[in-house]
């Protein structure tokens, strides 16, 4: 689901709860789903009118954590979160969700902190991406001091920022300039050349691509560099500013899978710190 944050099924709806016991009717529902939840979130939409309501989310959360708690609802180890969609203050969506099939973020959106020292705020794109795109595992075996990257459309260097802080050796192609306290690491080599025209010397653990032009050419170029083996794995971002956006993504992965004579494991967000684009995992399966 790319252009999904958050999913969940909606197990019952309140629409005109009374505002002196909102709690009651909700606890009726969970105590007749007989499920234990190891915790209860109140979500609301990432919208002017979902911020008004975030006070009151915060409070009615700790009224519902304390009413499971007394009711011997919570338990530590559930892998059920017990989900409250609030459109206002008498009107909530109750879900009854397992971790796995939900976003482990509040709306789906990582609050995230941007790094002071990060030269531009895209840095937060791949930071997301590495968190939603891969799993802990993933991320611990792939992302190890010492590896080397590529990154494609650098500067002045966000992308490039998030290898340089795991000590990963980054190659940084693009005309414009780089930040200078990422050259001063040691760790980036400049490039100045045509990103679809780079090739690597040695084969790269990573290459990264935040290149603004057509969806296809970029698809087409990572499918090249899969197929070529000059990296084992791409993060990649598409931009996506037209009205289909969902045919533009079928017809950049066809084209990526048609390229390369190997299975193709192909993950795809349209991330929060996104904007008219979606940032796509691929490497061999
Ligand atoms: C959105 S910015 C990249 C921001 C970067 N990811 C960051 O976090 O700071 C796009 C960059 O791609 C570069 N670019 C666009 N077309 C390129 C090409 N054909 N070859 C190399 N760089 C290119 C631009 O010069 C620009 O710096």
């Amino acid at each position: 689901m790319i252009f999904t944050r958050q999913l969940l099924p909606v197990n019952a709806q309140f629409d005109a709860l009374d505002p002196k016991d909102r709690v009651g009717p909700i606890l009726a529902a969970v105590k007749a789903s007989g499920i234990v939840f190891d915790d209860v979130w109140v979500e609301t939409a990432d919208s002017p009118a979902g911020e008004q309501l975030r006070a009151f989310a915060r409070s009615f959360e700790s009224a519902m954590a304390a009413a499971l708690k007394r009711e011997k609802r919570l338990d530590a180890r559930s892998v059920h979160r017990l989900h409250l969609f609030a459109h206002s203050g008498t009107r909530i969506d109750l879900s009854m969700a397992k971790h796995a099939d939900t976003a482990p973020w509040k709306g789906g959106i990582p609050r995230l902190r941007f790094p002071s020292e990060a030269p531009s705020r895209s840095t937060l794109k791949l930071e997301e991406g590495f968190l939603v795109l891969l799993d802990e595992d993933e991320r611990a075996r792939w992302l190890q001091a010492g590896m080397t990257a590529v990154d494609l459309g650098a500067c002045p260097g966000g992308w490039t920022y998030q290898f340089v802080r795991r000590s990963i050796r980054t190659i940084a192609i693009d005309n414009g300039p780089m930040a200078e306290s990422l050259m001063a690491t040691g760790l980036v080599e400049h490039v100045r050349a045509d990103g679809f025209r780079y090739q690597p010397q040695k084969p790269a653990e990573w290459m990264v691509c935040d290149m603004v032009e057509q969806p296809i050419k970029v698809a087409e170029r990572m499918a090249t560099w899969l197929r070529e083996g000059w990296c084992r794995r791409t993060i990649f971002n598409l931009k996506l500013p037209m009205k289909k956006r969902w045919p533009e993504v079928q017809r950049c992965f066809a084209a990526m899978r048609e390229a390369v004579p190997f299975e193709l494991d192909l993950r795809a967000k349209q991330l929060y710190h996104d904007r008219e684009e979606i940032t796509v995992f691929a490497t061999r399966a």
